[in-house]
């Protein structure tokens, strides 16, 4: 049986994977494939370990119907079409848990580094601009003791709420499709709607994934609504706020700054005016890739693709269905 990796993955997994019994293919491009590569290279092997996000949908299925399972080395799957997937009895997992760490770990960096302008003022002084010491310039603002707003208080959110409540003793409020009691024993957090989320918050931070109820739920209109002070994070997905509307908001005054790892698209150009306001830092999707992360994301993919070249589930599916209705038939 043979399987495909879509981009470059660490030798030890390939090793497990062989080892395995698997014959591995990976993409050996420094450069993501497009759909019709990715489904060419799939005709020749039973299951793909995907990663990076090639749109998964009604079109790649139907060309791909012959696989046996999908392992995505991501959290996220907005970009694959799961009605599709079970359509064609197809398993695909993702990797929850392993990387809830180190991704509130960029939304803690960039929480700290939009409230003290640490990108703006680095990039001063590559342009020769630490000229004069001025007390009243160059200033930032605290966190201690600030509101975190928590957009989807997941495992990632609750974590970053961990975070700033011990190295800030920050209040912790979230907006959620469900109460969350472990967050609300764990750090105090208390649950608001959406709309005292945004008055509420002096730091608004998004841990959602992307669906059509929040794809752009942070414009122009909930960024008016925002304490003038406030800071947006965004760690989760770019389309989940309007790029224009936040740059419009925060040239205007209407909120502080904001941290992004996420943009929309990505990669973010170059020119684009975010980067040159100093209240703004822009990473380039980072929050998984330490060597830690990335290594337990992988291993756990690879895991998922052993357990269905061996007829067994996928231990972190997502589209569960595919094996109750094999149970049934
Ligand atoms: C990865 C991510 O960088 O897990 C996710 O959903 O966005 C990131 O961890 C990326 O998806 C790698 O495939």
């Amino acid at each position: 049986m043979k399987v495909f990796i879509s981009r470059k993955i660490f030798g030890p997994i390939i090793d497990f994977l062989e080892g395995n019994g698997l014959e591995v293919i990976v993409n050996e491009h420094h450069r993501k494939l497009t759909q019709e590569e990715l489904i060419e290279h799939c005709q020749e092997v039973n299951f793909l370990l995907n990663i990076g996000h090639i749109p998964l949908d009604g079109y790649f299925f139907e060309r791909c119907a012959h696989l046996n399972g999908i392992a995505l080395a991501s959290v996220g799957y907005d970009h694959v079409d799961l009605t599709q997937a079970s359509r064609f009895n197809i398993p695909v997992s993702n990797t929850p848990e392993v990387l809830s760490k180190a991704t509130a770990d960029i939304a803690f960096l960039l929480m700290q580094a939009v409230a003290r302008k640490a990108f703006y003022m680095g990039r001063l002084i590559e342009r020769g601009g630490w000229k004069d010491f001025e007390f009243i310039n160059n200033l930032g603002v605290e966190l201690e003791g600030k509101t975190l707003g928590i957009y989807g208080l997941g495992r990632i959110g609750l974590e970053l709420a961990r975070k700033a409540k011990v190295a800030f003793n920050m209040n912790i409020i979230y907006y959620n499709r469900h109460v969350s009691p472990l967050a609300e024993e764990m750090v105090g957090a208390r649950y608001v709607d959406f709309e005292a989320l945004l008055a509420e918050s002096d730091v608004l931070s998004v841990h959602t994934n992307l669906s059509p109820e929040t794809a752009y739920r942070f414009n122009m209109d909930s960024f008016k609504k925002m304490k003038s002070s406030a800071i947006f994070i965004n760690t989760a997905r770019g389309k989940i706020h309007v790029e224009k509307d936040l740059y419009n908001a925060i040239l205007q005054g209407e909120i502080w700054g904001a941290g992004l790892d996420v943009t929309d698209p990505e990669p973010m150009q170059a020119t684009n005016p975010l980067l040159q306001l100093p209240t703004v830092c822009v990473l380039p999707h980072i929050g998984s890739a330490t060597i830690e992360t990335r290594t337990k994301m992988s291993l756990m993919a690879a895991h998922n693709i052993v357990a269905a070249s061996k007829g067994e589930p996928m231990a972190q599916v997502i589209n569960k269905e595919v094996y109750n209705k094999s149970n049934q038939q």
